[in-house]
């Protein structure tokens, strides 16, 4: 039997790290969807491209881009929110997600895929559907701290500023909005620990599974 999880929500609300870590708990594959966004912007800005080519690089994307340190910068975020928003990359997109969960690599028994549509449009028969999200002001408090860790020069008002701002493109586009699936749990982590989210998943799991 292979177990998918999908998690979806917001940025910073914790997502990759109980992803992270249910993904070992479970030995299951990893994929951050985010990064093949983020991969297609990175292209877009590296290349010096306009967003119109950003259907193509998409088709086109490489696996060895995937793991670029320059993915997390804030600017490729911003720009991968906007691509995010065209029908024609997330369709270009659609298949590689679905096939790494149906034929996970490193002959894991399962997948874990986090990203904003993972329970609603990618892989709407998953068996476990976590939405993880937290207060605008708890997750761009979460941003600014790592900013701060990794040296960059961050304002805390900006982070929020931004971060509402790509939330509310990926919430209102048209195609694949951020939202709940139906049956997902929905776990707020505004004042959870990382231990506390992923003990609540655990349990859930076990119901599911
Ligand atoms: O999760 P992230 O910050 O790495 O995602 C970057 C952008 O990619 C995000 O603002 C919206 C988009 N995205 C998406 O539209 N659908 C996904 N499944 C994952 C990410």
């Amino acid at each position: 039997m292979i177990l998918t999880i999908a998690i979806d929500g917001p940025a910073a609300a914790g997502k990759g790290t109980l992803a992270r870590r249910l993904a070992a708990a479970h030995n299951l594959a990893y994929l951050d969807s985010g990064s093949l966004y983020r991969g297609t912007a990175l292209t877009l800005l590296r290349d010096n491209l306009p967003e119109t080519d950003a259907v193509v690089v998409a088709q086109k994307l490489r696996p060895e881009l995937l793991t670029d340190p320059e993915l997390r910068a804030e600017a490729t975020g911003r720009l991968a929110s906007k691509v995010a928003a065209i029908p024609a990359v997330r369709a270009a997109l659609l298949d590689w997600q679905r096939d790494f969960a149906k034929r996970p690599p490193g002959g894991k028994q399962g997948a874990v895929l986090d990203g904003r549509d993972i329970g609603t449009v990618v892989l709407p028969d998953a068996m476990v559907k976590l939405f993880i999200t937290a207060s605008d002001e708890a997750r761009a408090m979460r941003r600014f701290k790592e900013l701060q860790e990794k040296g960059e020069a961050a304002i805390y008002a900006r982070v929020l500023e931004d971060m509402r701002e790509r939330d509310a493109r990926d919430t209102a586009r048209s195609t694949a909005p951020m939202r709940p699936a139906e049956d997902a749990l929905i776990i707020d982590t505004s004042a959870l620990d990382a231990d506390q989210v992923f003990s609540l998943a655990q349990d859930y799991i076990a119901q599911k599974i």
